[in-house]
């Protein structure tokens, strides 16, 4: 039976794009969206000074908009920060939270995720928590061990009804920006298991809704394979985010 998940391809921009760049892009991308089939959703994340201004490019079509991070606190005094309720009201739908580079080179936390998902959900925010492990984490085969934590860490905290708000992404650390993509078998082999993990704490039925994304060089040239898997259920693209043809090329690869 064809499972009723919905499939996502999110494009995550990173620190690229000027402001003027950035409304290029997302009007070139807006004006491409009606050639992708209605059961897949796009997301692209822009960079938080031009969030507004994409935003205003998406207007009538199905592309949402998204923001890369927010903030560990509601608002106040906090010198750098973006609160998720300032993300709402320039027309954001959704942030993705838990990006390796965040961990790796920010200190993001598994506790400090648990606060920024209940904040984001608060404010009506979709979550897309990244999880991933490091090339390190690969060759000694903790890639499971490590995948599983952090769920645990942060997803445990949350009910079976947050989980309608909530979009994984799997990105293994080592294929992110490097040219290296997972196999599909690799790929495949982690969504299930993170789809059982998801099972076992809030049920069969709940895991097979939640709609898990691969990350790490997916492009044109191999995202149906990656797609075309049981339990990936679309991607988190950075690279190939950045030029409009490309990212819809992906979206048009289930
Ligand atoms: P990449 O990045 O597609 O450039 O590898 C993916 C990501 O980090 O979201």
């Amino acid at each position: 039976m064809q499972n009723m998940r919905k499939k996502i391809v999110a494009g995550n921009w990173k620190m690229n794009t000027t402001r003027p760049d950035g409304k290029e892009l997302a009007k070139a991308v807006a004006a491409r969206a009606a050639e992708v089939p209605e059961g897949v959703g796009l997301i692209i994340a822009p960079p938080f000074t031009h969030l507004c201004c994409c935003g205003k490019q998406l207007e009538g079509t199905k592309v949402e908009l998204s923001a890369q991070n927010c903030a560990d606190h509601a608002k106040g005094a906090y010198t750098g920060e973006i609160s998720v309720d300032m993300l709402k009201a320039v027309g954001c739908q959704w942030t993705i939270l838990g990006h390796s580079e965040r961990r790796q080179y920010y200190g993001e936390t598994d506790e400090k995720l648990v606060e920024k998902v209940k904040l984001a959900l608060g404010a009506g925010l979709g979550v897309i928590l990244c999880v991933g492990e490091n090339l390190d984490e690969r060759e000694a085969g903790k890639h499971f061990d490590v995948c599983a934590t952090q769920i645990k860490n942060v997803l445990y905290n949350f009910t079976a009804e947050d989980m309608q708000k909530i979009v994984i992404a799997y990105e293994p650390v080592w294929a992110i920006g490097t040219g290296k993509t997972a196999t599909a078998e690799q790929a495949e082999e982690i969504h299930a298991f993170i789809r059982k993990v998801l099972a076992d704490k809030f049920g069969a039925a709940v895991a097979e809704e939640v709609t898990i994304l691969y990350g790490g060089s997916c492009k044109p040239s191999n995202a149906k394979e990656l797609f075309a898997q049981k339990d990936i259920d679309g991607g988190l693209i950075g690279g190939a985010a950045l030029k409009a043809d490309d990212f819809i090329q992906i979206a048009l690869s289930f």
